[in-house]
Protein backbone atom coordinates (compact mmCIF):
# COMPACT_ATOMS: atom_id res chain seq x y z
CA UNK A 1 0.00 0.00 0.00
CA UNK A 2 1.66 3.04 -0.65
CA UNK A 3 -1.40 5.32 -1.75
CA UNK A 4 -0.60 8.67 -0.07
CA UNK A 5 -2.92 10.68 1.30
CA UNK A 6 -2.54 15.09 1.37
CA UNK A 7 -3.42 17.72 3.31
CA UNK A 8 -2.64 21.18 2.54
CA UNK A 9 -2.18 23.73 5.08
CA UNK A 10 -2.87 26.84 3.21
CA UNK A 11 -1.41 29.66 5.48
CA UNK A 12 0.18 31.68 2.22
CA UNK A 13 4.42 31.49 2.06
CA UNK A 14 4.31 29.65 5.42
CA UNK A 15 1.74 26.57 3.89
CA UNK A 16 2.66 23.19 3.46
CA UNK A 17 1.49 19.68 2.82
CA UNK A 18 0.98 16.84 5.56
CA UNK A 19 1.26 13.63 4.22
CA UNK A 20 -0.47 10.45 5.78
CA UNK A 21 0.41 6.71 4.56
CA UNK A 22 1.92 3.63 4.75
CA UNK A 23 6.48 2.89 3.91
CA UNK A 24 6.54 6.87 3.57
CA UNK A 25 9.66 6.70 5.34
CA UNK A 26 11.53 5.39 2.05
CA UNK A 27 9.58 7.66 -0.18
CA UNK A 28 10.86 10.31 2.87
CA UNK A 29 13.94 11.70 1.11
CA UNK A 30 12.85 12.83 -1.99
CA UNK A 31 9.34 14.40 -0.58
CA UNK A 32 11.62 16.16 1.75
CA UNK A 33 14.57 17.14 -0.88
CA UNK A 34 11.37 18.80 -2.99
CA UNK A 35 10.87 21.25 -0.12
CA UNK A 36 14.53 21.90 1.30
CA UNK A 37 16.80 24.60 0.43
CA UNK A 38 20.04 23.56 0.81
CA UNK A 39 21.06 19.91 0.28
CA UNK A 40 21.85 20.15 4.30
CA UNK A 41 19.71 18.49 6.73
CA UNK A 42 19.93 18.02 10.85
CA UNK A 43 18.04 15.11 12.08
CA UNK A 44 16.67 15.18 15.99
CA UNK A 45 15.43 12.07 17.11
CA UNK A 46 15.63 10.52 20.62
CA UNK A 47 17.14 7.51 22.24
CA UNK A 48 14.13 4.83 21.62
CA UNK A 49 13.17 6.02 17.81
CA UNK A 50 17.20 6.12 16.79
CA UNK A 51 17.60 2.16 16.38
CA UNK A 52 13.87 1.89 14.80
CA UNK A 53 13.90 4.23 11.94
CA UNK A 54 16.64 6.74 12.08
CA UNK A 55 18.80 4.19 9.43
CA UNK A 56 15.64 4.02 7.16
CA UNK A 57 15.02 8.31 6.76
CA UNK A 58 18.96 8.21 6.86
CA UNK A 59 19.41 6.17 3.45
CA UNK A 60 16.11 7.44 2.38
CA UNK A 61 17.40 10.95 2.24
CA UNK A 62 21.09 10.15 1.26
CA UNK A 63 19.91 8.71 -2.08
CA UNK A 64 17.72 11.37 -2.88
CA UNK A 65 21.01 12.77 -2.61
CA UNK A 66 20.88 14.89 0.76
CA UNK A 67 23.69 15.13 3.15
CA UNK A 68 22.61 13.80 6.66
CA UNK A 69 23.92 15.25 9.99
CA UNK A 70 22.21 13.46 13.30
CA UNK A 71 21.58 14.03 16.63
CA UNK A 72 20.24 11.70 19.35
CA UNK A 73 18.50 13.09 22.54
CA UNK A 74 17.64 11.12 25.64
CA UNK A 75 13.47 10.23 25.05
CA UNK A 76 10.82 11.24 27.46
CA UNK A 77 9.11 14.68 28.56
CA UNK A 78 12.07 15.92 30.37
CA UNK A 79 13.69 16.30 27.33
CA UNK A 80 11.39 19.33 26.29
CA UNK A 81 13.64 21.49 28.75
CA UNK A 82 15.66 24.63 28.46
CA UNK A 83 18.83 22.64 29.18
CA UNK A 84 18.21 20.24 26.31
CA UNK A 85 17.01 23.16 24.20
CA UNK A 86 20.84 24.60 25.54
CA UNK A 87 22.45 21.49 24.59
CA UNK A 88 20.67 20.92 20.73
CA UNK A 89 21.10 24.66 19.89
CA UNK A 90 24.65 24.26 20.84
CA UNK A 91 25.00 20.69 18.90
CA UNK A 92 23.52 22.56 15.51
CA UNK A 93 25.44 25.98 15.77
CA UNK A 94 28.50 23.92 16.46
CA UNK A 95 28.10 22.18 12.82
CA UNK A 96 28.52 26.00 11.46
CA UNK A 97 24.78 25.74 9.60
CA UNK A 98 23.92 28.72 7.59
CA UNK A 99 20.50 29.76 7.00
CA UNK A 100 19.55 26.99 4.77
CA UNK A 101 19.97 24.34 6.62
CA UNK A 102 16.98 22.18 7.74
CA UNK A 103 16.14 20.31 11.02
CA UNK A 104 13.85 17.14 10.21
CA UNK A 105 12.12 15.79 13.37
CA UNK A 106 12.01 12.25 13.57
CA UNK A 107 10.37 11.35 17.31
CA UNK A 108 7.08 12.25 18.92
CA UNK A 109 5.78 15.19 20.14
CA UNK A 110 8.77 16.14 22.51
CA UNK A 111 11.43 16.08 20.06
CA UNK A 112 8.89 17.32 17.78
CA UNK A 113 8.38 20.62 20.20
CA UNK A 114 11.71 20.82 21.05
CA UNK A 115 13.29 20.61 17.13
CA UNK A 116 10.58 23.23 15.85
CA UNK A 117 11.95 25.52 18.95
CA UNK A 118 14.85 25.46 18.00
CA UNK A 119 14.16 25.85 14.16
CA UNK A 120 12.38 28.73 15.08
CA UNK A 121 14.74 30.54 17.64
CA UNK A 122 18.24 29.40 15.49
CA UNK A 123 19.81 32.30 13.25
CA UNK A 124 16.31 33.96 13.75
CA UNK A 125 14.77 30.87 11.73
CA UNK A 126 15.71 28.15 9.49
CA UNK A 127 13.30 25.29 8.14
CA UNK A 128 12.13 22.04 10.03
CA UNK A 129 10.04 19.08 8.45
CA UNK A 130 8.04 16.46 11.07
CA UNK A 131 8.23 13.09 10.47
CA UNK A 132 5.79 12.08 13.69
CA UNK A 133 6.47 8.93 15.36
CA UNK A 134 3.82 8.73 17.40
CA UNK A 135 -0.18 8.43 17.47
CA UNK A 136 -0.14 11.65 19.42
CA UNK A 137 2.37 14.08 17.14
CA UNK A 138 0.76 12.48 13.98
CA UNK A 139 -2.48 13.79 14.78
CA UNK A 140 -1.72 16.53 16.65
CA UNK A 141 1.41 17.95 17.69
CA UNK A 142 3.28 18.07 14.60
CA UNK A 143 0.31 19.69 12.55
CA UNK A 144 -0.29 23.89 13.37
CA UNK A 145 3.33 24.86 14.57
CA UNK A 146 2.73 24.85 17.84
CA UNK A 147 6.80 24.70 19.56
CA UNK A 148 7.89 25.09 22.86
CA UNK A 149 9.47 23.75 25.91
CA UNK A 150 8.46 23.03 29.64
CA UNK A 151 9.49 25.13 32.52
CA UNK A 152 9.72 24.75 36.59
CA UNK A 153 6.30 27.16 35.99
CA UNK A 154 4.22 24.98 33.90
CA UNK A 155 3.92 23.43 30.66
CA UNK A 156 4.71 24.62 26.78
CA UNK A 157 5.37 28.37 28.86
CA UNK A 158 8.42 29.31 26.53
CA UNK A 159 7.74 28.98 22.83
CA UNK A 160 6.80 30.59 19.00
CA UNK A 161 4.24 29.58 16.47
CA UNK A 162 6.67 28.32 14.12
CA UNK A 163 5.22 26.01 10.74
CA UNK A 164 6.71 23.22 9.29
CA UNK A 165 7.68 23.07 5.58
CA UNK A 166 6.33 19.66 5.56
CA UNK A 167 4.58 16.54 7.64
CA UNK A 168 5.16 13.13 6.78
CA UNK A 169 2.63 10.64 9.07
CA UNK A 170 3.88 6.79 8.35
CA UNK A 171 1.81 5.06 10.23
CA UNK A 172 3.72 1.97 9.95
CA UNK A 173 5.90 3.52 12.30
CA UNK A 174 3.56 2.57 15.23
CA UNK A 175 3.66 -0.55 14.44
CA UNK A 176 6.99 -0.22 17.40
CA UNK A 177 5.01 2.11 19.40
CA UNK A 178 3.51 1.49 23.06
CA UNK A 179 0.18 0.53 23.59
CA UNK A 180 0.36 2.91 26.68
CA UNK A 181 1.68 5.13 24.19
CA UNK A 182 -1.16 4.50 21.52
CA UNK A 183 -3.95 4.81 23.82
CA UNK A 184 -2.49 8.25 25.27
CA UNK A 185 -2.34 9.43 21.36
CA UNK A 186 -5.95 8.26 20.90
CA UNK A 187 -7.19 10.80 23.63
CA UNK A 188 -6.27 13.29 21.10
CA UNK A 189 -8.15 11.70 18.28
CA UNK A 190 -11.69 11.11 20.44
CA UNK A 191 -11.06 15.34 21.46
CA UNK A 192 -11.80 15.76 17.47
CA UNK A 193 -14.95 14.60 17.35
CA UNK A 194 -15.96 15.60 20.94
CA UNK A 195 -14.83 19.25 19.83
CA UNK A 196 -17.28 19.48 16.39
CA UNK A 197 -17.51 16.16 14.61
CA UNK A 198 -20.55 13.46 16.42
CA UNK A 199 -20.21 11.61 13.29
CA UNK A 200 -16.98 10.74 14.06
CA UNK A 201 -17.12 10.50 17.66
CA UNK A 202 -19.54 7.41 16.93
CA UNK A 203 -17.01 6.10 14.31
CA UNK A 204 -14.64 5.84 16.91
CA UNK A 205 -17.23 4.16 19.36
CA UNK A 206 -17.65 1.97 16.62
CA UNK A 207 -13.70 1.65 15.26
CA UNK A 208 -11.43 3.17 17.83
CA UNK A 209 -10.72 -0.32 19.81
CA UNK A 210 -9.55 -1.73 16.20
CA UNK A 211 -7.21 1.46 16.06
CA UNK A 212 -5.71 0.89 18.45
CA UNK A 213 -5.12 -2.84 18.13
CA UNK A 214 -2.61 -1.69 15.07
CA UNK A 215 -5.52 -1.68 12.64
CA UNK A 216 -3.69 0.50 9.50
CA UNK A 217 -6.96 1.03 7.86
CA UNK A 218 -7.98 2.70 10.66
CA UNK A 219 -4.88 4.40 11.72
CA UNK A 220 -4.62 5.61 8.23
CA UNK A 221 -8.48 7.09 8.61
CA UNK A 222 -8.06 8.40 12.25
CA UNK A 223 -4.57 10.45 11.35
CA UNK A 224 -6.17 12.08 8.30
CA UNK A 225 -9.54 12.73 9.90
CA UNK A 226 -7.70 14.49 13.01
CA UNK A 227 -5.12 16.63 10.80
CA UNK A 228 -8.30 17.60 8.52
CA UNK A 229 -9.72 19.14 11.52
CA UNK A 230 -6.89 20.41 13.13
CA UNK A 231 -6.06 21.60 9.75
CA UNK A 232 -9.01 23.68 9.36
CA UNK A 233 -9.21 25.24 12.64
CA UNK A 234 -5.57 26.83 12.35
CA UNK A 235 -5.93 28.01 9.02
CA UNK A 236 -8.42 29.97 10.57
CA UNK A 237 -6.73 31.05 13.27
CA UNK A 238 -3.11 30.15 13.43
CA UNK A 239 -2.16 32.59 16.26
CA UNK A 240 -4.99 31.20 18.73
CA UNK A 241 -6.75 34.43 18.76
CA UNK A 242 -10.26 32.51 19.31
CA UNK A 243 -11.18 29.22 17.34
CA UNK A 244 -7.93 27.42 17.70
CA UNK A 245 -8.29 27.28 21.58
CA UNK A 246 -11.22 24.70 20.89
CA UNK A 247 -8.18 22.15 20.38
CA UNK A 248 -7.22 22.77 24.16
CA UNK A 249 -10.35 20.74 25.27
CA UNK A 250 -9.27 18.72 28.18
CA UNK A 251 -6.20 20.70 28.59
CA UNK A 252 -6.72 23.18 30.93
CA UNK A 253 -7.52 20.69 33.61
CA UNK A 254 -4.91 17.96 32.01
CA UNK A 255 -1.82 20.63 32.07
CA UNK A 256 -2.45 21.15 36.25
CA UNK A 257 -2.53 17.13 36.20
CA UNK A 258 0.64 17.17 34.56
CA UNK A 259 2.61 20.26 36.05
CA UNK A 260 1.11 18.02 39.52
CA UNK A 261 3.41 14.76 38.36
CA UNK A 262 5.88 16.69 37.15
CA UNK A 263 5.27 15.54 33.26
CA UNK A 264 6.23 12.16 34.44
CA UNK A 265 5.62 8.66 33.23
CA UNK A 266 3.02 8.48 36.19
CA UNK A 267 0.52 10.04 33.53
CA UNK A 268 1.34 10.80 29.95
CA UNK A 269 0.23 14.00 27.99
CA UNK A 270 -2.53 11.78 26.48
CA UNK A 271 -3.32 10.47 29.27
CA UNK A 272 -3.81 13.91 31.35
CA UNK A 273 -6.27 14.79 28.33
CA UNK A 274 -8.52 11.77 28.58
CA UNK A 275 -9.36 12.58 32.93
CA UNK A 276 -8.99 16.39 31.61
CA UNK A 277 -12.14 15.82 28.98
CA UNK A 278 -13.83 14.04 31.44
CA UNK A 279 -13.59 16.36 33.65
CA UNK A 280 -14.61 19.48 31.40
CA UNK A 281 -17.22 17.30 30.94
CA UNK A 282 -18.73 17.39 34.09
CA UNK A 283 -18.03 21.14 34.67
CA UNK A 284 -20.13 21.39 31.89
CA UNK A 285 -22.71 19.26 33.34
CA UNK A 286 -22.27 20.89 36.64
CA UNK A 287 -23.23 24.42 34.66
CA UNK A 288 -26.30 23.03 32.99
CA UNK A 289 -24.40 22.78 29.72
CA UNK A 290 -24.70 19.56 28.71
CA UNK A 291 -26.57 16.07 29.47
CA UNK A 292 -25.84 13.78 31.79
CA UNK A 293 -25.49 10.96 28.89
CA UNK A 294 -23.22 13.35 27.14
CA UNK A 295 -20.97 12.97 30.12
CA UNK A 296 -21.90 9.23 30.73
CA UNK A 297 -20.93 8.47 26.77
CA UNK A 298 -17.15 10.08 26.61
CA UNK A 299 -16.57 8.51 29.81
CA UNK A 300 -17.69 4.92 29.17
CA UNK A 301 -15.89 5.24 25.21
CA UNK A 302 -12.42 6.40 26.85
CA UNK A 303 -12.99 3.65 29.57
CA UNK A 304 -13.63 0.74 27.11
CA UNK A 305 -10.52 2.11 24.88
CA UNK A 306 -8.39 1.62 28.20
CA UNK A 307 -7.92 5.03 29.36
CA UNK A 308 -7.55 6.94 32.46
CA UNK A 309 -11.15 9.05 33.44
CA UNK A 310 -10.90 9.47 36.91
CA UNK A 311 -7.98 11.17 39.38
CA UNK A 312 -8.59 7.94 40.86
CA UNK A 313 -6.93 6.21 38.11
CA UNK A 314 -3.46 7.44 38.50
CA UNK A 315 -2.18 5.56 41.72
CA UNK A 316 0.24 6.86 43.87
CA UNK A 317 -0.53 10.58 43.88
CA UNK A 318 -1.98 12.14 46.65
CA UNK A 319 -4.39 15.25 44.57
CA UNK A 320 -4.84 18.29 45.94
CA UNK A 321 -7.53 20.75 44.74
CA UNK A 322 -5.54 24.06 45.83
CA UNK A 323 -2.40 23.11 44.26
CA UNK A 324 -4.37 22.12 40.98
CA UNK A 325 -6.76 25.28 40.72
CA UNK A 326 -2.72 27.34 41.30
CA UNK A 327 -1.38 25.61 38.29
CA UNK A 328 -4.77 25.85 36.06
CA UNK A 329 -3.99 30.13 37.27
CA UNK A 330 -0.56 29.49 35.77
CA UNK A 331 -1.55 28.22 32.52
CA UNK A 332 -0.61 30.35 29.44
CA UNK A 333 -4.13 30.31 29.15
CA UNK A 334 -4.66 32.70 31.35
CA UNK A 335 -6.31 36.41 30.06
CA UNK A 336 -6.49 38.99 32.91
CA UNK A 337 -6.21 36.37 35.38
CA UNK A 338 -8.89 34.29 34.10
CA UNK A 339 -8.85 31.05 33.52
CA UNK A 340 -10.37 29.93 30.14
CA UNK A 341 -11.67 26.76 29.84
CA UNK A 342 -13.20 24.93 26.68
CA UNK A 343 -16.92 23.40 27.58
CA UNK A 344 -19.37 21.57 25.67
CA UNK A 345 -23.09 22.05 24.57
CA UNK A 346 -22.67 18.18 24.44
CA UNK A 347 -20.87 15.84 21.83
CA UNK A 348 -19.30 17.41 18.67
CA UNK A 349 -20.44 20.41 20.33
CA UNK A 350 -17.94 22.54 22.44
CA UNK A 351 -17.15 26.54 22.53
CA UNK A 352 -14.89 28.62 24.25
CA UNK A 353 -16.18 29.80 28.01
CA UNK A 354 -14.23 33.17 29.54
CA UNK A 355 -15.86 34.18 32.47
CA UNK A 356 -16.03 30.25 34.60
CA UNK A 357 -16.19 30.52 38.52
CA UNK A 358 -13.29 29.09 39.74
CA UNK A 359 -15.47 27.89 42.76
CA UNK A 360 -17.23 25.14 40.47
CA UNK A 361 -13.84 24.16 38.98
CA UNK A 362 -13.08 23.63 43.14
CA UNK A 363 -16.18 21.53 43.21
CA UNK A 364 -15.63 19.42 39.87
CA UNK A 365 -12.60 18.93 41.24
CA UNK A 366 -13.04 18.06 44.71
CA UNK A 367 -15.80 15.46 43.37
CA UNK A 368 -13.30 13.63 41.38
CA UNK A 369 -10.81 13.76 44.35
CA UNK A 370 -13.57 12.03 46.77
CA UNK A 371 -13.99 9.66 44.34
CA UNK A 372 -10.64 8.29 45.26
N1 LIG B 1 2.79 21.25 19.56
C1 LIG B 1 1.55 20.86 19.77
O1 LIG B 1 0.61 21.37 19.17
C2 LIG B 1 1.30 19.75 20.74
C3 LIG B 1 0.05 19.11 20.76
C4 LIG B 1 -0.11 18.02 21.61
C5 LIG B 1 0.94 17.60 22.42
N2 LIG B 1 2.13 18.25 22.37
C6 LIG B 1 3.27 17.82 23.18
O2 LIG B 1 3.67 16.53 22.73
C7 LIG B 1 4.35 15.88 23.80
C8 LIG B 1 3.92 14.45 23.89
O3 LIG B 1 4.20 13.80 22.67
P1 LIG B 1 4.28 12.22 22.56
O4 LIG B 1 3.11 11.64 23.24
O5 LIG B 1 4.52 11.90 21.15
O6 LIG B 1 5.53 11.86 23.49
P2 LIG B 1 7.06 11.48 23.24
O7 LIG B 1 7.65 12.29 22.18
O8 LIG B 1 7.69 11.49 24.58
O9 LIG B 1 6.96 9.97 22.72
C9 LIG B 1 6.47 8.98 23.59
C10 LIG B 1 7.46 7.83 23.76
O10 LIG B 1 7.43 7.00 22.61
C11 LIG B 1 8.75 6.81 22.11
N3 LIG B 1 8.56 6.63 20.67
C12 LIG B 1 8.31 7.57 19.75
N4 LIG B 1 8.01 7.02 18.57
C13 LIG B 1 8.11 5.68 18.73
C14 LIG B 1 7.91 4.57 17.88
N5 LIG B 1 7.50 4.72 16.62
N6 LIG B 1 8.12 3.33 18.38
C15 LIG B 1 8.50 3.17 19.68
N7 LIG B 1 8.65 4.18 20.55
C16 LIG B 1 8.47 5.43 20.07
C17 LIG B 1 9.49 8.02 22.54
O11 LIG B 1 10.87 7.78 22.60
C18 LIG B 1 8.90 8.26 23.93
O12 LIG B 1 9.51 7.40 24.86
C19 LIG B 1 4.05 16.68 25.05
O13 LIG B 1 5.20 17.41 25.40
C20 LIG B 1 2.95 17.63 24.63
O14 LIG B 1 2.96 18.85 25.32
C21 LIG B 1 2.33 19.32 21.55
ZN1 LIG C 1 -2.56 17.76 23.81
Amino acid sequence: MTKFKYINVPLGDRSYDIIIGSQLLNKAGDLIKSVIRSKNVIIVTDTNVAPLYLSKLTSSLQIAGVDVEKIILPSGEQTKSISHFENLTDKILAMKVDRTVALIALGGGVIGDLTGFAAASILRGIDFIQVPTTLLSQVDSSVGGKTGINTRYGKNLIGAFYQPRLVLADVDVLDSLPKREILAGYAEVAKYGLISDKNFFSWLEKFGQKLCAGNKEYLRAAVFMSCKTKAEIITKDETEQNLRALLNLGHTFGHALETETGYSGKLLHGESISIGICLAFDLSFLLGLCSKSDVERTRKHFVLIGLPTNLSDIVNIKWNTIKLLNHMQSDKKTENGKVNFILAKGIGESFIARNINMKDVHIVIEQAIQQL
